[in-house]
């Protein structure tokens, strides 16, 4: 029983298998510091933020490293921002001099990381912005930094948006031509709803990206390609941000629709030097099943440094989510929603032919482990991280007796100790049929 997903144009056959992706978001905002919006929030004119990329100089770039923690991570994909809403161009285009090869750093960041997550197995996945706060033809809306400055509007007015969306697609073409076999597009983000009043109002959305035409040119290029739903046209993903779902996408015919919610380990995408809210590698490992259980994936962000390294509060969390991944990713890879609802502090998934539950126990119980309605359907238990049996007993073990409708209730008996992973998985083998 193949998970029942609603049909997309592109493939997302992989990607319903590999659930766990990294998101990577570099550019010469890593100079600053702190956030990838840092032009935006402090409202910094053109040249105000030159000084980054004046000083943005990786020299301790090697994306072998970034590859091999990405791979030992467990995640089986990498989104890369090829150009943010700063609109500086991580890779060699021809369209632009506002690219990282005329930086310090003097090189394409792109070609080189492709390369090394290839080599590491991982597909290549391309996040780039529709937004830019460079661009000398992106008319001015609420989304430019400057637009509380009414000398910059004025002096701004006779800007030529065609020429803009000639350069939007030019790049897209680039990146679709130049790099080989890419799995999956992240454009970021429409924002033509908008609540505000006059000039502040003007939003941008799918009419003026050209959207249906870039999508056309897109999968005449690449055409098995996965591209998400952020141009304001539903393509083949839905790309909810650092939140998580409470149940899964169904569409009106009751078919699974594919998602996968981005993450950060701090709240900001681009590296922050004094951002302290870190999550515990157990939150991210929960945040992880959460999603599998609910029929979504998980692209998780590391914003590398300015020196062009994965600073150490994020390598030692990767590491540890590794670790978990190594013995329990029978439960997240080729996994899905499960027909059975989980008990409380728990979550289910199931493989795709239905022969095994993985019990996800985000709290560990006293002795038994109690699984409505699945007595009849299990016939054998094992702690996954060791393989050691979980025996199942009778309902006479308990005292009192479990009523007479809970006679259907799975009990296994578990260690008191709670065992040493951060989330504890018990697989659950479903009986043969007939
Ligand atoms: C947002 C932000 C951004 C980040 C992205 C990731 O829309 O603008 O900085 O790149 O989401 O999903």
């Amino acid at each position: 029983m193949a998970f029942n997903y609603a049909d997309t144009p592109g493939n997302t056959d992989w990607f319903i298998h590999d659930r766990f992706g990294m998101f990577i978001h570099w550019g010469v905002y890593a100079a600053g510091g702190r956030h990838e919006w840092v032009k935006k929030y402090e409202q910094m004119t053109n040249e105000q933020y030159q000084r980054f990329f004046d000083h943005f100089d990786p020299d301790l770039y090697d994306p072998k490293v970034w590859a091999k923690l990405a791979r030992e991570a467990g995640m089986k994909y990498f989104v890369i921002t090829t150009k943010h809403h700063d609109g500086c161009c991580l890779w060699d285009t021809k369209l632009t001099d506002w690219k990282v090869t005329n930086a310090p750093c003097g090189r394409d960041l792109i070609r080189p990381m492709v390369e090394a997550f290839r080599e590491e197995g991982l597909k290549v996945g391309f996040y780039h912005s529709l937004i830019d706060w460079t661009h000398p033809h992106y008319t001015i809306d609420r989304m430019n930094p400057r637009c509380n400055d009414e000398e910059f509007v004025k002096a701004n007015q006779d800007r030529d948006w065609s020429k803009y969306v000639a350069f939007l697609h030019g790049c897209v073409r680039e990146l679709l031509t130049e790099f080989g076999e890419i799995s999956y597009l992240f454009f970021d983000y429409s924002y033509s709803k908008s609540p505000a009043e006059g000039l502040l109002k003007a939003g941008k959305g799918k009419d003026d990206w050209e959207a249906e035409r870039l999508i056309d040119m897109i999968r005449e290029l690449q055409p098995g390609i996965m591209i998400n739903d952020r141009t304001e046209i539903p393509q083949d993903v839905i790309t909810p941000e650092q939140v998580q779902l409470d149940k899964p996408l169904v569409n009106d015919d009751g078919k699974l629709i594919v998602w996968e919610a981005c993450q950060t380990f701090s709240g900001s995408w681009g590296y922050f030097r004094d951002q302290l809210d870190w999550k515990s590698p157990e939150m991210i490992i929960k945040m992880l099943i959460d999603g599998v259980s609910k029929g979504g994936n998980m692209l998780f962000n590391v914003g590398p440094t300015g020196r062009g390294e994965f600073e150490p509060r994020a390598v030692e969390r990767l590491q540890a989510v590794g670790k978990w991944m190594r013995v329990n990713g029978r439960s997240i890879y080729g996994c899905g929603p499960c027909d059975y609802e989980a008990p409380k502090d728990a979550r289910f998934t199931q493989n795709a032919d239905g022969s095994r539950i993985y019990a996800h126990m985000f709290s560990w119980p006293f002795k038994h482990l109690y699984l409505p309605k699945l007595g009849p359907v299990v016939d054998y238990a094992q702690l996954l991280n060791d393989g050691s049996e979980l025996k199942i007993v009778s309902h006479d073990t308990i005292h009192p007796r479990l009523p007479e409708t809970q006679q259907d209730t799975l009990i296994l008996e578990v260690p008191v100790q709670k065992p040493p992973v951060d989330v504890p998985v018990v697989e659950l083998f479903v009986k043969r049929q007939g």
